[in-house]
């Protein structure tokens, strides 16, 4: 995950743990914003958010960030959702609040073969970035994906006549060396009159499999963790948990960050 994601970032803090369970924290520094990303055991990550706080009140250096997301355990997410875990006693002085709980998933192997496949084509994402937009604001208004973001590698779609029915994008990260890449898919919707035809599954084997074909080392993506629907695809496909997180946003953010 780390590994994907590097190539977005341009400058970094990175601490971890010594002589404690292995967890690893990245700070993302952007001009107006700063990302915490831990890894690895929940209370050690949430040790090492204590000592970024710890030392940068001691420097009186702010002590917000824009966006924070720590693996899922007793020391980040307490008792569940209603009961306060440790954690909620730091988001004070990080000026963030619960936001959702997430998985991470990722396949270095090729889909096995779904049947609706021969229905999904390649889409342009610029040509068709208007259809894949209307076709997100009914299927899935939630995500960020867009057609024209940034480092979009591929758009596929399912058309029934003029209409897009169902779509799904990636966009391109790192991989394991310096030039080596990985995709990660994004903005899985299917309107929901055509769902339950085996679409979804389509669409995400569809842009596995060029992931792959195109060199991806390994596709990647992420999904709340109560998306038991979209989860059951991704099993069926080959695809692995490998994170759990709970995240944390600024007070009413409705969308994480791209
Ligand atoms: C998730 C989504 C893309 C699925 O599309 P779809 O075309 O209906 O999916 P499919 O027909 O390929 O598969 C649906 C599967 O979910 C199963 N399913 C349906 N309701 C379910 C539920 N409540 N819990 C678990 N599984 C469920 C179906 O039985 C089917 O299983 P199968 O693959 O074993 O047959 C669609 O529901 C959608 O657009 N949802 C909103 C956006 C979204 O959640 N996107 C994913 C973000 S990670």
């Amino acid at each position: 995950m780390l590994l994907g994601d590097r190539v977005r970032w341009s400058r970094v803090e990175v601490a971890s743990t010594e002589g404690l369970a292995p967890a690893i924290l990245v700070a993302v520094l952007r001009e107006a914003r700063t990302t915490l990303l831990g890894r690895g055991d929940p209370d050690a990550a949430l040790h090492l958010v204590r000592e970024r706080l710890e030392g940068r009140e001691r420097d009186g250096r702010p002590t917000t960030a824009g966006w924070m997301s720590l693996p899922r355990g007793a020391s980040t997410v307490g008792g569940g959702d209603d009961v306060p875990g440790p954690v909620d006693a730091l988001l004070g002085r990080l000026g963030l609040e619960r936001f959702s709980t997430w998985d991470w998933m990722v396949t270095a192997d090729e889909p096995p073969a779904v049947e609706a496949e021969d229905a999904v084509v390649r889409l342009d994402p610029v040509v068709d970035a208007d259809a894949i937009r209307a076709c997100l604001a009914e299927a899935n208004p939630g995500t960020t994906a867009d057609p024209t973001g940034p480092q979009e590698a591929a758009w596929c779609g399912v058309r029934d006549g003029d209409v897009l029915v169902g779509v799904m994008g990636a966009s391109l990260r790192g991989g394991s060396d310096e030039g080596g890449l990985s995709w990660h898919l994004h903005g899985l919707g299917v309107r929901p009159r055509a769902r339950g035809r085996d679409l979804g599954a389509a669409l995400t084997a569809a842009v596995t499999r060029a992931g792959l074909s195109a060199g991806a080392e390994w596709v990647s993506l992420g999904l709340y963790a109560d998306n038991e629907r979209a989860r059951g695809i991704y099993r069926r496909l080959g695809y692995a948990t490998e994170g759990e997180f709970v995240s944390f946003g600024p007070a009413g953010a409705r969308r994480p960050p791209t």
